[in-house]
């Protein structure tokens, strides 16, 4: 199969690109290589790569030639970015995914979205968000997401386009851009920084590995219904223990953690219900308590020369316009 992956030189979408190309499947990347796209995360695989915007309908009818489908990862997906600057997560979650949804109703292309857990809000302890629940995005960037959902099954319901939509949970693994809690803590760690913690740090994130999520999004491309919201969960840890965890495997003092201002409007606890997904036969195969953060943090350790050049430049200034006065 011919799939247009949409946002593949990002850190799940090149994970994408990798699994297709080893399953012998053909893989034409859209990305517009924005300060978290970086081609060098599909170096060695087999890729049609095309330079554009998913809300250029020019850009997105030449990549998407001969697609029989379409994974979109595209998305600006950094809830402290989009609290600085809203507009750009409109541009590209919400416009983008209409032009791409466009494409997929002029082409017949089967669609998958990919979307987060975010869209649901935050919850108490012990309950779980379910597929048919409401919609409460706190953040712009939650909100931008649950907008392009919105899209799908708007366009799903009105033109019969075969999309179906994936809410995953916070995802981990390598090439991740060092603005996440992860890759920024571990690859601060690795520099002897501070590792920031927002307000007590007992905010819970359920735990996604990216060849786990991957292997979702792939089933549902394949075997979902359009029309489904499929979730992908993870496992549950409050940011505080994660945080430890990555003070013993990276060998760091502990005086390096430090609390401190909380992000604004910060959703307490996410969790998902991923029983319906677990019915089409996915299960995860990572475990990120056991081995998975500890396969992580060593690839940190391993490929200093993939993440010490993007720690400069832009990065840089967005690094002292989120913490510097946290950290003063
Ligand atoms: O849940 C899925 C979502 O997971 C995705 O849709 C988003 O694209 C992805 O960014 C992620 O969102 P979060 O806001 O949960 O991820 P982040 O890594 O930014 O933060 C994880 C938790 O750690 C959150 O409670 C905030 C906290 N945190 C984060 C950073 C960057 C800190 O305490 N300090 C930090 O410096």
């Amino acid at each position: 199969m011919r799939v247009l992956v949409t946002g593949g030189a990002g850190f799940i979408g090149s994970h994408f690109v990798k699994r297709l190309a080893a399953k012998g499947d053909e893989a034409v990347v859209l990305d517009r290589l924005t300060y978290s796209g970086n081609r060098a995360n599909l170096e060695g695989v087999e890729h049609e790569f095309h330079h554009g915007d998913i809300a250029d309908p020019e850009a997105v009818a030449a990549a998407g030639t001969g697609c029989a489908a379409v994974a979109n990862f595209a998305a600006e997906t950094h809830v402290d970015r989009s609290i600085l600057g809203p507009r750009e997560f409109v541009h590209t979650d919400v416009l983008g995914t209409q032009t791409l949804l466009e494409w997929a109703r002029e082409s017949g292309a089967r669609y998958v979205q990919v979307s987060t857990d975010e869209v649901y809000g935050d919850l108490e302890p012990n309950i779980r968000s379910r597929e048919d629940d409401p919609l409460r995005p706190s953040s712009p960037y939650a909100a931008a997401k649950a907008a392009g959902d919105l899209q799908v099954l708007a366009y799903v319901r009105t033109y019969g386009v075969r999309a179906s939509i994936t809410r995953g949970a916070n995802t981990f693994g390598s090439h991740q851009y060092p603005e996440k809690l992860i890759p920024l803590f571990v690859t601060n760690a690795l520099e002897g920084l501070e590792l920031p913690v927002y307000g007590d740090g007992k905010q819970v994130r359920e735990w996604l590995h990216a060849d786990d999520h991957c292997a979702a999004i792939e089933l549902v491309l394949r075997d979902g219904e359009p029309g489904e919201v499929y979730n992908v969960g993870g496992e549950e840890f409050e940011n505080i223990e994660v945080t430890h965890r990555i003070v013993e495997l990276t060998g760091v003092d502990a005086g390096l953690i430090r609390h401190v201002e909380d992000r604004a409007g910060h959703d307490r606890r996410y969790a998902l219900d991923d029983a319906k997904l677990r019915t089409l036969g996915w299960s995860p195969r990572h475990s990120f308590g056991e081995t998975g953060l500890t396969e992580t943090v060593e690839w940190y350790r391993a490929n200093r020369d993939w993440w010490e050049p993007i720690k400069s430049g832009e990065y840089r200034e967005y690094y002292e316009r989120q913490y510097a006065h946290r950290l003063a």
